[in-house]
């Protein structure tokens, strides 16, 4: 069993965070701490990245696998010279177009990277966060602070401190909140350290925007049973961000897919089953003669990458036992949200022809 600590909550202005609470966050920090604080993406469960001590206090908070590497977050581009090593010169140039900003970047790491952190692998992740609280921290901890999504493992991850604290109260010393956070899918990942930069995870910036710089970028999502050994990015496994009921994904043209789960919701409903609805705004109408629970994305990508994983966490406090999704387009962000969907459906889509 994790001992228990207590875990002061601060609130935090998110444009202008105030200088003694932020001081009182990077303490904790450089005393081999836990600070969760909110990043543009998803809350950030936060240790001093150059500190063994610190940051195997993350991976017991969270019940994380010691095989799954942290990304490091940085407030200078000229840090990288200290955390990587052999960084081209691309690193260098989607660094300037992209940070601060969700885009995290694998490269060589340095020997100045603890072996816990990128769990014993001679690459390391890198970022430079875009939310002012976050840069706040960074500048005055004067760290390189490493940092998971502040959820338990495989979890939904946190949007707001709320869901920090439901995951991690009593484990982590203090949550700085600053309200909902804007983007609400994870960094998009790139991996520079092979022949071909790969794209590991779809995320805050869209792949469409990263094309002018990286025109042979490769799409390959990887969708990995728990079992798969030599897992690259643990977060490649299938089961990830995954709420505690069942979730069945439908993918097709709107109407059938719409005529699909409603037919899907008739038949748990009739097994006596709680059914949850994630709905765009728009689809909520065909769902409302029912009795299920709706929770809403939104109009347009954006807005469902924002509210994805709060849904799924209100649809699970709501109780209910199964939820219906379908997936948006994969242009923009709905890249990142089909994939996070995908992982919460452990993969049990369902592809309609017509
Ligand atoms: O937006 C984000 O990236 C958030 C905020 C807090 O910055 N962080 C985040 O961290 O999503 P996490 O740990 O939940 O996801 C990081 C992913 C994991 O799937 C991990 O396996 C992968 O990055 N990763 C980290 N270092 C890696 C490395 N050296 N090689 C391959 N994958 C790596
Ligand atoms: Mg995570």
């Amino acid at each position: 069993m994790l001992e228990q600590i207590e875990t002061q909550v601060a609130h935090i202005e998110r444009d202008d965070p105030a200088p003694e609470m932020i001081a009182l966050a990077a303490d904790v920090l450089q005393s081999g701490g836990l600070v969760a604080f909110p990043t543009e993406t998803v809350y950030g469960l936060g240790a001093n990245a150059l500190s063994v001590e610190a940051v195997a206090r993350i991976f017991a908070a969270k019940e994380r696998p010691a095989n799954d590497p942290i990304i490091v977050h940085i407030h200078e581009t000229e840090q990288l010279n200290l955390l990587a090593r052999s960084v081209p010169d691309i690193a260098f140039q989607l660094a300037e177009a992209f940070w601060p900003g969700p885009l995290t970047l694998i490269l060589q790491r340095s020997d100045r990277v603890p072996d816990n952190i990128t769990a014993g692998r001679k690459t390391v992740a890198i970022r430079m966060p875009s939310h002012p609280v976050a840069l706040a921290l960074l500048q005055t901890s004067g760290l390189p602070i490493g940092a998971p999504s502040a959820n338990r493992f495989s979890r939904p991850s946190p949007t707001s401190a709320a869901h920090v604290i439901a995951d991690l109260g009593g484990r982590v010393d203090v949550v700085l909140d600053a309200g909902s956070t804007d983007i609400g899918v994870e960094s998009t990942i790139v991996d520079l350290t092979g022949n071909l930069p790969l794209l590991r995870r779809a995320g805050g910036i869209p792949l469409e925007a990263l094309v002018s710089l990286l025109p042979e970028l490769q799409d390959h999502p990887e969708y990995l049973p728990e079992s798969s050994a030599n897992v690259v990015s643990p977060g490649s496994l299938l089961r990830h961000y995954a709420p505690q009921a069942r979730l069945l994904l439908f993918e097709g043209p709107e109407e059938a897919v719409v005529e699909k789960m409603r037919a899907a919701a008739q038949r748990e409903l009739n097994s006596g089953q709680g059914v949850g609805i994630l709905a765009i705004d728009d689809q909520a109408r065909y769902f409302e003669d029912l009795p299920v629970r709706i929770a809403l994305l939104g109009h347009n990508e954006i807005e469902m990458a924002a509210r994805l994983f709060a849904a799924l966490r209100e649809l699970d406090q709501a109780g209910v036992d199964i939820i219906l999704a379908s997936t948006p387009p994969i242009s923009g962000l709905g890249r990142a949200v089909r994939d996070r969907l995908i992982r919460a459906a452990e993969g049990h889509i369902q592809t309609i022809q017509r």
